[in-house]
């Protein structure tokens, strides 16, 4: 079989593949999607368990070291524990995490890990049960916290948490988020809004920037020094060295990260690549092209002749997102149906 890398005409070497499972979802968090959801994908359109894991082998054999699994949201496919131990018996066996909003997460986390799960991410934009039931048009809070705590005593701490701060919504939330994940010992990231949502309400004036979330912190009385070296990851990491709630934390020094993909993009430190439930692989959030696999696949393609396809699309893979150009356009797939 084809071996070697996935590097592109700039230099970037592909080594984190995400696979959007389902573009199926439990919420309806009003940032991704409208209330009645989307037109979704047909289960003949969406790729079997083993099909993915056939086309994860393949990454494997180009040098991808770590598969994150997402949605829409992963638990909400049936299988998902089969589909984490097809990836564990690769070889190499890649790192394999998990992006979840933490709906089912109690009932299925021990099976998550005894399949291979190595890592997770929970989404939890607010602590607050009333506005979670507005953000995400579900009033879920309960189970997600309930799902969190699961993840940690089934062994997968330290649990990530990701929050999208919304300005009128959850952004005087922020510092609240912080004293919670300090005292639970989660590792709390904030994410900037990006234009993947099917609405199309994103806009640059009113999303919560890096520099404004790190004032309302600041305002808190929360003390933070960057860490530096960036690297690969998407998080800008901080020390968080004092707050108001300094006492209670887990650790004796905590952690918060910032990942602002808008206003301070990596696209030039980029590892990943994203396959879609049904089969498309896309070299960018924000690609306007994919290159199709289900097709090859269920065609009888070989594992070189796949390999191929992978190695041409990456080498295309655009510079960086451009959300600052002029010439941008929102690509057509929202985020809940590429993958966070
Ligand atoms: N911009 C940034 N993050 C988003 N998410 C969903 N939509 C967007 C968007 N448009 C987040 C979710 C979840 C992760 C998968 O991506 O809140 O934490
Ligand atoms: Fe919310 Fe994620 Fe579902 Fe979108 S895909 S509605 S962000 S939980």
């Amino acid at each position: 079989m084809r071996s070697g890398e996935l590097r592109d005409r700039f230099g970037r070497v592909a080594t984190d593949l995400r696979i959007s499972l389902t573009d199926l979802c439990s919420l309806r968090c009003t940032y991704c999607m409208p209330a009645e959801g989307l037109t979704w994908l047909s289960k003949s359109a969406r790729l079997t368990d083993a099909e993915f894991v056939r086309v994860a082998s393949v990454f494997v054999g180009l040098g991808v070291r770590s598969m994150r699994l997402t949605g829409g949201e992963p638990l909400v496919h049936p299988t998902l524990p089969d589909v984490i131990a097809g990836l564990a018996a690769l070889d190499p066996r890649p790192e394999i995490s998990l992006t979840t909003n933490g709906v089912t997460l109690a009932h299925h986390a021990r099976a998550l890990t005894d399949a291979g799960l190595d890592r997770i991410n929970v989404s939890v934009d607010t602590l607050d049960r009333e506005r979670f039931a507005r953000l995400t048009r579900r009033d879920r809070l309960p189970d997600v916290l309930a799902g969190v705590a699961a993840a940690a005593a089934a062994g997968l701490a330290p649990v990530k948490i990701n929050a999208v701060l919304v300005r009128d919504s959850n952004l005087e939330e922020a510092p609240r988020l912080l004293g919670w994940a300090l005292r639970e010992g989660y590792r709390l990231r904030f994410i900037e809004h990006m234009p993947l949502d099917a609405d199309h309400t994103w806009s640059r004036a009113d999303m919560v920037t890096a520099a404004e979330i790190l004032d309302v912190m600041d305002a808190a009385g929360y003390r933070l020094a960057a860490r530096g070296g960036r690297g690969h990851a998407p998080a800008e990491e901080f020390d968080v060295l004092d707050g108001p709630d300094r006492t209670e934390w887990a650790e004796p020094v905590g952690r918060l990260g910032v990942i602002a993909s808008v206003t301070r993009p990596f696209c030039r430190e980029c590892d990943r690549l994203r396959l879609t439930a049904d089969g498309q692989l896309r070299t960018c959030l924000f690609a306007r092209t994919e290159t199709d696999l289900r097709g090859p696949l269920r065609a009888g393609a070989t594992d070189d002749e796949l390999a191929d396809l992978l190695i041409s699309a990456v080498s295309d893979k655009q510079a960086g997102h451009g959300i600052d150009d002029v010439t941008f356009v929102q690509p057509d797939r929202t985020m809940s149906a590429i993958g966070g």
